[in-house]
């Protein structure tokens, strides 16, 4: 059971014309998808030692918490602005449809932790160049970056390409 390929949902149009959304929910669905698509990440990512699991609002949350757990490492939300309650540091960004900004918590990460960033998509790479940019801030050691689907034409893991970057699905 590899093929994951069948569990991701072509949208096209969303969320605005020209855009074409991949939809994990499919995946999301199925147990034996979800768990063979954490068994490829922990695979991949082989005897490094992970302190920290961060995950991107919204829709990396989902794997990143699974990840977390089997890598007996913590979870840290990085949030759209105003979610989270307690002190923040910040991070613009631009998105593949409009700009944004992202925060996590001053205590997220502790100086030399290793630290595995997760999303579901890779796109241009300007969210996961900001979650990068927040962990190293408070510094955290990026040892992995993973998504379930990398959209290469849109060339995001240049903007990562100092960090050791592993999709499942490129399209
Ligand atoms: C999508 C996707 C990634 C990001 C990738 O999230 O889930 O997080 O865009 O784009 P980029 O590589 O061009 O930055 P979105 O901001 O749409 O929010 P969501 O996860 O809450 O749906
Ligand atoms: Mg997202």
């Amino acid at each position: 059971m590899k093929n994951l390929e069948k569990y991701i949902r072509d949208i096209p149009d969303f969320p605005k014309r020209g855009v074409l959304y991949k939809d994990i929910t499919p995946l999301l669905q199925d147990p034996v998808a979800m768990r063979t698509a954490v068994q490829i990440f922990l695979d991949n990512l082989g005897d490094i030692k992970v302190d920290k699991v961060v995950g991107i609002e919204s829709r990396g949350f989902f794997f990143a918490t699974l990840l977390a757990e089997k890598l007996d490492a913590g979870f840290v939300p990085v949030r759209k602005p105003g979610k989270l309650p307690y002190k923040t540091i910040s991070e613009a960004y631009n998105l593949e449809y409009g700009t944004d900004m992202l925060e996590m918590h001053v205590d997220a990460i502790k100086e030399g932790e290793n630290v595995l960033i997760h999303d579901d998509v890779l796109a241009t790479g300007g969210t996961a160049f900001a979650a990068c940019n927040l962990v190293e801030h408070l510094g955290g050691n990026i040892v992995h970056c993973n998504f379930l689907v990398e959209l290469s034409f849109l060339k995001g893991r240049e903007r990562i390409k100092k960090y050791p970057v592993e999709s499942l699905l490129k399209y």
